[in-house]
């Protein structure tokens, strides 16, 4: 998940299920997905769900969205269950994707429950401050429960059956703990570039973007970042702002003497770099991403191209990604990212996830992708004070730093950060993609396998194959498969 003038604050993906909060998702969001099959796309149905699964007695309920494919079941066959995250669940995940070419091989009944208060899933009225007490990690597990053992029921699936969850991202996460929470319910997990530990400060994110950098071309991509970024350093400090925002296309003129302003673009511009390393060639475009064919090579390619000076090759950068994803200007002011952050309305058109998806890491997370990591070329205007400024500006005085540290400190104590302890689930990771920072590191026990694939980026593994793929890919593919086999036969315990 990525946000324009909120990079600094959080760039999580949504694979699986989910579209992906990145800036341009703001429009896409609201676009239907394209069909590369041609397969009629599943309806919307709704399951009724418990508003708050830690009080018994309160028998309030809501609409959760949910999508079916029965097509490859056979009695006997297991249930897949795809677990929506932080943003609209798709349908078009319930004809394509890998885990669809593992539902065919099995005989599965494929299921992707839609996460409470993303997409159409709305809980509560609105998301005034006092309703997103009933968003969390740990609701949407509950959720997840109570739907299998719904569905257990509504299909009259003996006690044998086995589900299997998958996710990718935080989808990832919360498969490995639904395992971990609920075993009785699921079976076993596919867990792909999963953040497992909790943290405040995410400064790691930057310096796996700068290994991206720096692998491509070899310091010469990166030196041409960091070199256009202290030229754009400079410029704020001359007061150039009319130029700049001609330059970058701005909505709203620079004004160099708000510094929160200033921190948005700033940040702003660092994720060109940062969403493209994070998808750098995964298979999207079934997704409808229009920017799936722009690459770290395509960045860095201009970036070294020699054309003008620094700043204008990194203007040329921005105005790529602009155009593929229809954006007419940048829209970059911190007054702007809080204006959608603090709308409450969930059929506003302001309403891009952003609200639910930064209260997650407020409460929960923590994972801010700050510029405090010494070593990398975007300069260091978007500090870990930056994102809690926007925690405290969105939700209230009471999200301060304290507070989120505490929160994320109870989110490693409940599920165990890298250290889970779960059995039969396999995470995936990807070398190029910066979340595998936060993922497990090595394969700890033969039961939890981490399969780390040299050369992807953010969980490449889950989209559809392509002739093109890295053998690595591919190979991570069959290893998944052969597991999910070998589990399907394991009995429960
Ligand atoms: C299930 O997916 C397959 C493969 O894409 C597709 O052909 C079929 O129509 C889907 N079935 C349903 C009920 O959506
Ligand atoms: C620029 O920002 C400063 C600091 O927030 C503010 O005092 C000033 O009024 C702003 N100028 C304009 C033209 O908006
Ligand atoms: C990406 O694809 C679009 C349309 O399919 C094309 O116009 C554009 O030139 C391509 N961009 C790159 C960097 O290959
Ligand atoms: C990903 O998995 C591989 C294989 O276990 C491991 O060597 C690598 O450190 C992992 N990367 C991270 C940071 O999770
Ligand atoms: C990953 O792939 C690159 C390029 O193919 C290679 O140079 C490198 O040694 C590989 N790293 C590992 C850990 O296999």
């Amino acid at each position: 998940m990525r946000g324009a003038v909120l990079a600094a604050l959080v760039v999580l993906a949504v694979c699986g299920s989910c579209v992906g909060l990145r800036r341009h998702d703001v429009h896409g969001l609201l676009l239907p997905p394209p069909n590369v099959h041609n397969a009629p796309l599943p309806p919307d149905q709704w399951f009724t769900q418990k508003l708050d699964h830690s009080q018994p007695s309160d028998l309030r309920t809501w609409q959760q969205r949910y999508f079916t494919n029965d097509s490859f079941y056979k009695p006997g066959g297991p249930v897949f269950l795809m677990i929506g995250g932080e943003g609209k669940a798709s349908p078009v995940w319930m004809v394509a994707g890998q885990w669809i070419e593992y539902a065919r091989q099995h005989n599965a009944l494929c299921f992707l429950l839609e996460h409470r208060f993303y997409g159409k899933s709305h809980p509560t009225e609105d998301m005034n401050i006092k309703n997103l007490r009933f968003l969390s990690s740990e609701q949407a597990l509950a959720d997840l429960a109570a739907f299998s053992a719904a569905m257990n029921v509504q299909h009259g699936l003996d006690a044998s059956t086995r589900w299997v969850a998958f996710g990718g991202s935080y989808p990832g996460s919360l498969a490995a703990w639904y395992r971990l929470k609920y075993p009785h319910m699921v079976h076993a997990a596919v867990s792909s570039s999963a953040p497992l530990h909790a943290q405040t400060n995410f400064y790691e994110f930057l310096s796996v973007v700068s290994d991206a950098l720096r692998s491509e071309s070899g310091q010469e991509c990166y030196s041409g970042v960091a070199a256009a970024f202290s030229e754009l350093e400079q410029r704020i400090g001359g007061g150039d702002a009319g130029q700049l925002t001609k330059q970058f296309q701005l909505c709203a003129p620079l004004n160099v003497s708000a510094p929160e302003d200033v921190s948005s673009l700033v940040s702003s511009l660092a994720d060109l770099f940062e969403g493209t390393v994070q998808y750098n060639k995964d298979n999207r475009a079934f997704e409808g991403a229009k920017d799936a064919n722009i690459t770290v090579t395509t960045l860095c390619d201009i970036m070294t191209s020699g054309r003008g000076g620094a700043l204008d090759r990194l203007a040329e950068v921005n105005s790529l990604l602009m155009t593929a994803h229809g954006d007419k200007c940048l829209d970059y002011t911190y007054e702007s990212a809080m204006k959608k952050m603090r709308e409450e309305s969930f059929d506003s058109p302001d309403n891009n996830g952003m609200r639910q998806w930064i209260y997650q890491t407020c409460s929960e997370f923590g994972w801010y992708q700050t510029s405090d990591f010494v070593r990398q070329p975007f300069g260091h205007r978007f500090p870990l004070a930056f994102s809690v400024q926007q925690c405290v500006d969105a939700y209230g005085p009471k999200f301060n730093k304290a507070f989120i540290e505490a929160a994320v400190a109870a989110t490693n104590v409940r599920y165990g950060g890298r250290g889970l302890r779960v059995r039969r689930v396999v995470f995936i990771n990807g070398s190029i993609d910066p979340w595998h920072a936060m993922g497990r590191t090595a394969t700890r026990h033969r039961h939890t396998p981490v399969i780390y694939i040299n050369g992807t980026a953010h969980c490449a593994n889950m989209y559809p194959a392509r002739a093109s793929d890295l053998a690595e890919l591919t190979a991570a593919r069959r290893r998944v498969g052969r597991l999910i086999t070998a589990w399907l036969r394991e009995s429960h315990q």
